[in-house]
C-alpha cells in the first residue's frame, strides 16, 4: 500500500471514499423561528437495533448546523431512485430550499416530505465531535418504508438509472394456492389507486348526501345534456352501479335534476354540484401530476388507455 501524497490527499481520500456506494436522504428539522430546515445527505447510516438508533453526521460549515444542534429531533427521507432533482435542490445552501415541495409538518413538528422510499422520525439522543463533521444519533421514533428503489450515490454522483431495456417487472405476486397477493400484483395496483385518488369527491358527495350512483347520473347528464332516463341506466349499469327505481324521482325532488316524459336533465344546482366536483378532482389531478416526469405522464397515460381498451371491448364510451 503506497503512502498518501500530501499534495492531493484530500482528493485522494474524498475518491476512496467515494468508492462506498450509499444511498441518498434528505433530513429536515425547524429552526427557531420555525421554518423548515433540509440537507441532502449520504453519511446516514444504521446504529443499532435495540434501542433503534441511525446517525449521520453535517459539516460544521452547513447553514443549518444550529437548528439540528437545538431542534432535538428530525426526520430522515430515504430518496427514491427518482429524486434526484430534489436532492440536488437540498444539496445547494438557499434560503428557501422548500420552494415548490408540497411538504407538512408532521406529529414531531418536523416537516414531513411528500415523498420518501423509507421514512426514519427521530429524536436526537447524541451529538458528537467528528473533525469538521458533527454526527447526529438519533432514536427512531417511528419509521415507514415504501415499495420504491432507492437513489443511489458512488463517486461523487448518482448512480446510472436503469440501464435501457432492463426492467423491474417481475411475476405478478399471486399466490393462487393459499389466496393470496402482493402489491407489486397490477390489478391490486389499478384498483386501489381508482380507490384513492376517488376518495375526496366520494367523500364530499356523501357529505351532502349523495350516493356514489346518483353522483355519476348527475355527471352523466353534465355531460351530455339531455338523455333518455333508459339510456342513462344503460350507461350507469356499465360502471357496476345499479340505479334503483327511484334515483330520478330522488334528484328530482333534490331539485338536481328536472324530468320531462321519458327524459332527464341536470338543472343549473346539479350543474353547479358538478362543477364542484370537477374541480376538487382536478386540483387531486395536479397535485399527483407534479410527481412525475412528463414522459411518466406520457407512459401513465399511454398505459391506462392501452388498459381500457384491452379489457372494455364491449363497454359503450360513458360520457
Ligand atoms: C448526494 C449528496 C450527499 C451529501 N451528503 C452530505 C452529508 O452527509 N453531510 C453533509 O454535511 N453534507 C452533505 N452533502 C452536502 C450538503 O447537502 C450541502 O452542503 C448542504 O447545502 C448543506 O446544508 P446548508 O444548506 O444548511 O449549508 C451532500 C450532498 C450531496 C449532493
Amino acid at each position: 500500500m503506497s503512502k498518501p501524497d500530501p499534495g492531493t490527499f484530500a482528493k485522494d481520500f474524498r475518491n476512496a471514499l467515494g468508492q462506498f456506494a450509499t444511498g441518498v436522504t434528505i433530513v429536515t428539522t425547524m429552526d427557531r423561528d420555525h421554518k423548515p430546515v433540509g440537507v441532502t445527505a449520504s453519511s446516514f447510516n444504521s446504529v443499532s437495533l435495540d434501542p433503534p438508533l441511525i446517525l449521520w453526521s453535517l459539516a460544521k460549515t452547513a447553514n443549518s448546523m444550529p437548528a439540528y444542534q437545538n431542534s432535538g429531533g428530525f426526520n430522515v427521507h430515504v430518496l427514491a431512485s427518482h429524486q434526484d432533482n430534489l436532492s440536488n435542490q437540498f444539496a445547494r445552501p438557499s434560503d428557501d430550499k422548500f420552494r415548490g415541495v408540497d411538504w407538512k409538518s408532521c406529529e414531531n413538528g418536523f416537516p414531513l416530505l411528500p415523498e420518501y422510499a423509507a421514512l426514519f422520525r427521530c429524536k436526537t439522543t447524541f451529538q458528537y465531535e467528528g473533525g469538521d463533521h458533527i454526527i447526529f444519533v438519533g432514536e427512531v421514533v417511528d419509521f415507514e418504508r415504501k415499495d420504491l428503489p432507492p437513489l443511489l450515490f458512488h463517486s461523487g454522483r448518482y448512480a446510472d438509472k436503469r440501464t435501457k431495456g432492463e426492467t423491474d417487472i417481475k411475476e405478478p405476486g399471486v399466490n393462487l394456492a393459499d389466496g393470496t397477493f402482493s402489491n407489486d400484483f397490477l390489478l391490486y395496483l389499478i384498483s386501489r389507486s381508482h380507490f384513492q385518488t376517488s376518495n375526496p369527491v366520494r367523500q364530499a358527495a356523501s357529505d351532502i348526501g349523495l350516493s356514489e350512483t346518483e353522483y355519476f347520473c348527475i355527471s352523466i347528464l353534465a355531460m351530455n345534456g339531455e338523455l333518455l332516463e333508459e339510456e342513462i341506466i344503460s350507461r350507469l349499469e356499465h360502471t357496476g352501479h345499479i340505479p334503483d327505481s327511484d334515483i330520478f324521482g330522488r334528484l328530482e325532488r333534490k331539485a338536481l335534476i328536472t324530468r320531462e316524459r321519458q327524459s332527464a336533465k341536470i338543472s343549473e344546482q346539479g350543474r353547479n354540484i358538478f362543477v364542484e366536483f370537477l374541480s376538487l378532482s382536478k386540483s387531486l389531478d395536479e397535485q399527483i401530476k407534479k410527481h412525475f416526469t412528463p414522459e411518466e405522464l406520457s407512459n401513465a397515460i399511454t398505459f391506462l388507455q392501452k388498459v381500457i381498451d384491452i379489457t372494455g371491448t364491449d363497454i359503450p364510451e360513458l360520457w
